[in-house]
């Protein structure tokens, strides 16, 4: 009987923990369709232009490195995103997030260009992760359905 009830919670505390990243611990956040697509679709682009950008990285291409990070996910695509539109709807540290995100791209742009004239790599790659920290951040916090 003992022994039962120490297997059952033991169960339940894997479970739990097993589960400890699913979605009832992420706030959801309730967009309009049209919108939740829209950034959807951004998303895939982001992590299109990420592996576009190791792919440069990988080949020494820094300027191109840095021209994907800057128009795709920097402070310059985020007409592009509609973030402004965005916006309101998501809770401030989402936004705050967001904004973390674009800037480290902005910056990683530049580190990036710097890297084509002094060839630190580790510099650049350590910029990158930078970006894919927010991407993890606000992913781990928030979801959309
Ligand atoms: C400010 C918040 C935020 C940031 C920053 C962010 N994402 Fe997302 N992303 C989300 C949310 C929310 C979802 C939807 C998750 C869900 O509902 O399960 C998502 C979904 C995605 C998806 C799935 C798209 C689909 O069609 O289902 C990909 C891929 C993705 N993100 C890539 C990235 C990459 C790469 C970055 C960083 C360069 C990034 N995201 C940065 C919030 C963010």
């Amino acid at each position: 009987m003992r022994f039962t009830r120490v297997l059952i919670s033991g169960l339940l505390a894997c479970f739990v923990s097993a589960h400890a990243n699913e979605p009832a611990d992420r706030v959801l956040v309730v967009l309009p369709d049209a919108m939740r697509e829209h950034m959807l679709s951004n998303m895939r682009d982001h992590l299109k232009a990420i592996s576009e950008i190791q792919t440069a990285l990988g080949t020494g291409d820094f300027q191109r490195a840095a021209d994907i990070a800057e128009q795709r996910i920097g402070l310059s695509s985020l007409g592009a995103h509609g973030a402004a539109h965005m916006a309101p709807f998501m809770p401030k540290e989402m936004q705050d997030i967001g904004s973390r995100m674009h800037s480290s791209a902005s910056q990683f742009a530049l580190v990036a260009q710097e890297a084509g004239a002094d060839g630190n790599v580790q510099r650049a790659i350590g910029s990158l992760s930078a970006i894919t920290n927010q991407c993890v951040a606000c992913h781990a916090a928030f979801r959309v359905r």
